[in-house]
């Protein structure tokens, strides 16, 4: 890949002198869905597929950026004017990250020449917007000798997300992303970022990512909403007892407390975000313990309660979850990442895999005419220059 992204380098900007290559992985979440932002545990793992990036510096205060997967995208801005531009805009991710970066009191004594390209599925909940920000921190801190953390990049490319891309997503993609390890899944508590690496021991099975394919362009503003919903809920819950975040509480305290929420909604969304994180944290159990089937339990829970109580999966997402927990070798399926769309992870056999494939594309193409994309997961480590 890197001779490739040399060449293509070359190709766009003339010469490919003292270009480097750099890498930064997307994410899968096990388990721990849209609770980053109420204070919860969640469980993802880097991917080996992602983001590449060429750069090199400039002499003047350029920036140039361009992107094998877009065509026609070149395009150049002076390094003091990055003002997000219209949303959807794939350069206000690179943008948002030079703005967060100076913002941190850090100066880029010049500009630079950018390419890009990413082997992720686009819009398919794999956070190839998350795997862009932290690669151009990344890119940012290695060619300007700049001293930030990995945590640093997360919480920047968080940033980008927030003020230059308008969705308000909690920490977990980028922090997985940042600080990815091969076959380990994070255990991150999204209250205070303390971490604790866990092994994806999964003997005899594998995580299988199955793309919906399904066009999921509300997202976005879905997604603000729930967020609304849930602060909505903490405020009702905070009449009643003292607590910061929704995952503050378990289960039983949320069953007697819960009443204390005005709207249904917000009920429905807080009782998820509650459920969620004692999933998660059994979940870990699991899989310290090689308690696979239990593991795969919750990963069919966390879809049940994201389908009725969060309502961010959908028919599509919901037939395709069903299709794969039902076949044989399943041990549990669900809907990952932000909803509406995306992907399904499974825990399936080794042997099955091939069946597992074959009938859940033939199932869901039936109930939905649309064709599945399939990926045997490799979890992977965070950003590496080559
Ligand atoms: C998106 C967001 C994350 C997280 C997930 C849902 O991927 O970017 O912060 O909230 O949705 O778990």
């Amino acid at each position: 890949m890197k001779k490739k992204m040399l060449a293509e380098f070359e190709k766009i900007y003339g010469d490919s002198q003292g270009a480097k290559v750099y890498f930064a992985p997307g994410r899968v979440n096990l388990i721990g869905e849209h609770i980053d932002y109420n204070g919860g545990y969640v469980l993802p793992c880097a991917l080996t597929l992602g983001t590449y990036g060429a750069a090199r510096k400039r002499e003047d205060q350029k920036i140039r950026m361009a992107s094998l997967n877009i065509e026609n995208s070149l395009v150049e801005l002076d390094l003091n004017q990055i003002e997000p531009g219209p949303q959807g805009d794939w350069t206000n991710y690179v943008k948002g990250v030079v703005a967060g970066i100076r913002a941190r009191g850090f100066e880029l004594e010049s500009g630079l020449d950018l390419l890009f390209f990413g082997d992720l599925p686009g819009g398919a909940g794999l956070s190839s917007s998350a795997s862009l920000e932290v690669l151009t921190g990344f890119i940012l801190r290695d060619i300007f000798a700049l001293d930030l953390t990995n945590v640093d990049l997360a919480l920047i490319g968080q940033e980008a997300e927030h003020n230059y891309c308008g969705v308000n997503c909690g920490i977990m993609d980028q922090f997985a992303v940042a600080m990815g390890q091969k076959d380990q899944a994070i255990y991150l508590n999204t209250a205070d970022l303390s971490y604790q690496y866990v092994p994806a021991k999964l003997e005899g099975y594998k995580l299988v990512l199955t793309n919906s394919k399904a066009k999921h362009s509300l997202a976005d503003s879905a997604y603000n909403e729930r967020r609304k919903e849930c602060q909505m809920a903490l405020k009702d819950l905070q009449v009643v007892m003292g607590i910061e975040e929704l995952c503050q509480l378990d289960p039983e305290t949320f069953e007697t407390y819960g009443k204390a929420i005005k709207e249904e909604e917000a009920y429905l969304r807080a009782r998820h975000a509650v459920g969620e994180n004692a999933r998660t944290k059994e979940a870990v159990k699991c899989l310290s313990q090689g308690r696979l089937e239990d593991f795969g339990k919750l990963l069919n829970a966390s879809h049940k309660s994201l389908s009725e109580d969060y309502q961010v999966t959908g028919e599509i997402m919901d037939a395709l979850a069903e299709a794969g927990q039902k076949q044989e070798g399943v041990l549990g399926s669900r809907i990952t990442g932000g909803g509406f769309g995306g992907c399904t992870v499974s825990l399936v056999k080794d042997q099955c895999i091939p069946a597992f494939q074959e009938n859940v594309a033939r199932e869901y193409e039936e109930k939905t005419g649309l064709k599945a994309d399939f990926y045997v997961v490799e979890i992977g480590g965070g950003p590496v220059v080559y």
